[in-house]
């Protein structure tokens, strides 16, 4: 008999109040507590549902018509409402299946050489500047960015546009804070403030200007590749907005312009954003394990060349991969996915309520000694033991069918950057730099990271 997932002990608002003002804390104690999770009664709504048994997770993230994606509503809608993040049912099919080429190993190979000549362009100003305090996640954004839109658009957007998103990005995590709003009934609306408004209509301006020139470059003839700054050959896959482009112009294709302008701002912000708080975090965590940073710069040495770092130099890069890995286990950007639960659902010896909101916390099941030995440890040969694709609990990049489009970039980018920085740098971070992170979609550092670089010898 399928029964209903426990609540936990005091009375659901209260627990909601903890849930949207101690969310870190709230979701260990949640962890330690539930084995396979809990539903927090609130008053007015469908309970919250918080799982914390990793086979629940996958099977309701398996199951898209069953769990489907929570509808894009005030401040999240004005941003992005149509793209790929936050869509669901046949548009998101359409979508994912016509930008998919975009994301293919030979895509994954451009954004890893993209990337890691930006890094070496980076430790070239880096060096000239010699020893000084910068904050780490406004030049991660930087870097992120520009290979991004780089590879996406075919169009690096520059030092100083990287810095205004910086700002709106600031802005919008002050807005998509998580706070007491989980506890409020459906119909209180939460207002959107002036400086996200503003934020809001900066990066739908760019959105547009991007498409605006990609247009032009397309029809002029050709784009160059994004990749390479010469012309694409007809066998390259081209860029996602070439191909959201030429989707366009085929008549059997239903795509009208806010709906590319959506898949821009979409992946102006998916695209960067997690990579670029992913670096901050590993360049925190060697920067605290001197032993591993040794390791990296060691293995850096040895595997890269004098010239920019690229994707031809991974293979040798096992360590660097090993602590990427192992500090996405500790930080995940993406600290949880979110779902609800259409009719009631089946799940393992559970039945979810229709309407539930549904939480799968990947931050805290990451943290969870029946899963992890030494959860909290920073120990990047955990993943010499344990191969991460068995490990069904490590799940930085989700899993199902909207798994994240991403990884290859990701992954491969992220290697290259931290084994080129590593390679020349001391990145000092102070210990206390991410004890205060802000709960939005993603996990924020509050204030940035202040950081110390400086070159090194060898
Ligand atoms: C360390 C870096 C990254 C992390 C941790 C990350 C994490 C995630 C997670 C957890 C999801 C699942 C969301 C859900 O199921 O609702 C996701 C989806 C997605 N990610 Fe990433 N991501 C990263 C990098 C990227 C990059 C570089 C791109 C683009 C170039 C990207 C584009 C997307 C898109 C478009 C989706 C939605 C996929 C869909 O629904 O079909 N991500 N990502």
């Amino acid at each position: 008999m399928s029964r209903h997932l426990p609540a936990p002990p005091d009375a659901g608002l209260v627990n909601a109040v903890r849930f949207g003002t101690d969310t870190r804390r709230f979701l260990e104690g949640i962890q330690a507590r539930f084995r396979d999770g809990t539903a927090i009664p609130i008053p007015g709504r469908a309970p919250l549902v918080l799982l914390t048994n990793p086979d629940l997770v996958a099977d309701a993230l398996e199951r898209r018509e069953d769990f489907p994606r929570v509808p894009a509503q005030g401040a999240a809608a004005m941003i992005a409402e149509r793209g790929l993040v936050q869509s669901e049912g046949a548009r998101w099919e359409r979508q994912r299946s016509v930008m998919g080429p975009a994301f293919g190993s030979r895509r994954v190979a451009a954004y890893a050489d993209a990337a890691g000549r930006r890094a070496d362009e980076l430790a070239g100003e880096w060096a000239a500047a010699g020893r000084r305090t910068l904050n780490l996640h406004r030049a991660m954004t930087g870097v992120t960015l520009r290979v991004a839109t780089r590879i996406l658009f075919g169009e690096d957007i520059g030092a100083d546009r990287a810095e205004q998103f910086h700002e709106w990005m600031a802005v919008a995590g002050r807005e998509f804070e998580f706070g007491l709003e989980v506890a409020l009934p459906d119909w209180v609306p939460t207002p959107v403030s002036d400086e996200f408004e503003q934020a809001a209509a900066g990066v739908r301006d760019l959105s547009e200007s991007l498409i605006e020139r990609r247009r032009a470059a397309l029809a002029d003839g050709g784009v160059a590749d994004s990749a390479h700054g010469d012309k694409s050959d007809d066998a390259a896959p081209a860029d996602m907005l070439t191909l959201l482009l030429t989707a366009q112009s085929n008549p059997d294709v239903e795509m009208p312009d806010e709906q590319i302008r959506d898949e821009v701002a979409t992946f102006l912000i998916a695209g960067h954003e997690t990579t670029a708080l992913s670096l901050t975090y590993t360049l925190s965590l060697l920067s605290w394990h001197p032993e591993a940073r040794r390791q990296v710069r060691e293995e850096a040495r040895e595997v890269l060349g004098d010239g920019p770092p690229g994707h031809a130099d991974l293979e040798g890069l096992e360590y660097t991969r090993r602590a990427y890995r192992e500090a996405l286990r500790l930080y995940p950007p993406a600290w949880a996915v979110f779902r609800q639960v259409d009719g009631d659902q089946p799940l393992g010896e559970y039945v979810l309520e229709d309407g539930s909101a549904v939480i799968c916390p990947l931050y805290s099941i990451h943290r969870d000694d029946r899963y992890f030995e030494a959860s909290e440890t920073f120990d990047p040969d955990r993943w010499t033991r344990r191969d991460p694709d068995d490990v069904d609990a490590y799940m930085p990049f989700s899993t199902g069918p909207h798994a994240c489009v991403g990884r290859g970039f990701a992954m491969s980018g992220a290697t290259l950057v931290l084994a080129r920085l590593v390679r020349e740098f001391d990145v000092d971070v102070p210990e206390d730099a991410l004890d205060e992170l802000r709960i939005t979609p993603t996990l924020r550092p509050v204030d940035g990271v202040p950081a110390t670089v400086r070159p090194v010898r060898g």
